[in-house]
């Protein structure tokens, strides 16, 4: 008996081994150098970083059952919101990196220290400033949760980098744009109830939004006004709400923007669940049930799906490594942690610390591309222009200046790169998170740098690709799993 286990141990282990060499290098010369190369480098498929035409979601036997929501890419075939966009099409790669840069830009901005609240009439809309970037542009993941009684599903933009959720809503006193579902329409709903303008909560709109809150004419009916980076908008009455996230998972009083008047990127999208820091985010709010723990895994791309999950019951990889999470001054919407260093091919670069030190990092859901400090980014740059001499470079795409034309390969070999950050945790990236495709021509660098070492460094949404992240403001800690989603 002892034997036969032993020896079908030993086949299982054979066998497997043989697999393993089998699919980490498809043209197996040595073990010896094939396993050098495993520790340095991925061989990624290229077709694995083009979206497909039809989703592919992610099956129940992936453990998206209770408690999960599934989260799709806004522009891809999982969402399927951009019916109305029909005539516009889909934004080109060239419009999609230029808002992101909008995003980077009113985030560098709001950590300025420029702004100043403008105040919120009921007219407004028209009269916002069109560019305070007093909160950051809108981000391109969404999820699907119930609003009212009885219960309306809406797909919502999250966003870990503003408070303030809104949704359209009827009678869309000014303006709404076109939406995936049916308008939200608060006389449909028994448990809507309008906050007033003098309750505490219509306060602390100021700090979510940039904005002091008005009060409606004839009535005393708080009106927010919210702005984001790219140009889009959002002005209604402040209002409570029951929301529901999963059969047991229902909140009354939830508060939220019942906007009247609303422009924007936000690609059918019905609106926005406000993940940051402040007091008014959904994460505050339900910090008694969720003890202010939320984790998700992005997709890798835009036909397949992850997930968005709330309190510490959720789906948690046993080989999570955690990193302090810490503040930035005038970014208290913002998770910050430290980022210290960057390894690429298993070396780490020369970067002075201080770099990182005085530029601060955020972790972000809603920046597309992360943003280095000027010096990091020119040696992340060059060392992994070093590691891919033997492929044709291609012209460079908006802020992506390291392109290479892969059409005439299944494969590529790229260099592996990990970010090591503060607490001794070293975080290496999907490798779906290293280069961006605009098509099998141009491949690039999913990088870029910004334009000195003191603007905030972000960790964007490309890089967080499939790795679990786990943020546990509670326990002041960020965590990083590898490979959670497809
Ligand atoms: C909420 O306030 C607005 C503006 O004053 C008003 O038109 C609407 O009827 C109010 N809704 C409810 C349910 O009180």
């Amino acid at each position: 008996m002892a034997a036969l286990i032993s020896s079908s141990f030993f086949l299982t282990y054979f066998l497997l081994s043989l697999c393993l060499a089998w699919s980490l290098d498809g043209k197996a010369t040595t073990a010896a150098k094939s396993h050098k190369t495993h520790q340095t480098h991925h061989t990624l498929q290229l077709s694995s970083l083009l979206p497909a035409t039809i989703c592919t979601p992610a099956t129940k036997e992936d453990n998206y059952n209770e408690g999960l929501l599934k989260v799709v890419h806004k522009n891809g075939p999982c969402a399927r919101l951009h019916q109305q966009d029909q005539a516009t099409g889909s934004p080109t790669d060239d419009q999609l990196l230029e808002q992101d840069q909008s995003r980077v830009d009113s985030i560098h901005y709001r950590l300025s220290n420029k702004l100043s609240p403008h105040n919120v009439q009921q007219t407004d809309g028209t009269t916002l400033p069109a560019k305070s970037g007093s909160v950051v542009g809108s981000g391109n993941y969404i999820v699907t949760v119930g609003l009212g009684t009885p219960k309306r599903d809406l797909s919502l933009i999250f966003d870990t980098g503003s408070d303030l959720t809104w949704t359209q809503c009827q009678p869309c006193a000014r303006s709404c744009y076109s939406q995936k579902e049916t308008i939200f329409d608060p006389s449909k709903s028994s448990s809507y109830a309008n906050v007033s303008c003098t309750s505490s909560s219509c306060s602390d709109l100021t700090s979510a939004t940039g904005n002091t809150p008005g009060c409606a004419s004839g009535s005393s009916t708080c009106l927010y006004g919210i702005q984001y980076g790219d140009q889009s908008f959002s002005v209604g009455y402040f209002s409570k709400e029951r929301i529901t996230l999963t059969r047991s998972d229902v909140f009354d009083g939830f508060l939220f923007g019942c906007g009247q008047n609303n422009r924007g990127l936000f690609g059918g999208a019905a609106g926005l669940l406000g993940l940051g820091r402040n007091k008014i985010s959904f994460v505050q709010q339900t910090a008694q049930k969720y003890n202010r723990v939320f984790s998700y895994c992005l997709p890798s791309v835009s036909s397949a799906t992850g997930y968005l999950s709330f309190g510490s019951g959720g789906k948690v990889s046993s080989s999570l490594k955690y990193t302090p999470l810490s503040t930035i001054s005038l970014g208290d919407s913002f998770y910050a942690l430290n980022l210290v260093g960057i390894s690429v091919a298993g070396t780490k670069l020369s970067i002075p610390p201080s770099v990182f030190t005085s530029s601060g990092t955020i972790i972000d859901s809603g920046t597309v591309i992360s943003r280095l400090p000027a010096t990091a980014y020119s040696a992340l740059r060059s060392a992994f222009r070093q590691q891919m001499t033997g492929y044709p470079s291609a012209a460079a795409v908006s802020i992506l200046d390291t392109c290479y034309d892969l059409s005439s390969y299944s494969s590529a070999r790229i260099p592996k790169i990990s970010f090591f950050f503060g607490g001794g945790t070293v975080v290496e990236l999907d490798p779906q998170g290293i280069l961006y495709v605009v098509r099998s021509t141009q491949v690039c660098l999913a990088f870029a740098g910004n334009s000195d070492d003191s603007s905030v460094t972000i960790f964007g949404n490309t890089q967080q690709k499939r790795l679990q992240v786990v943020y546990d403001i509670g326990g002041g800690r960020i965590g990083f799993g590898p490979a959670s989603c497809s």
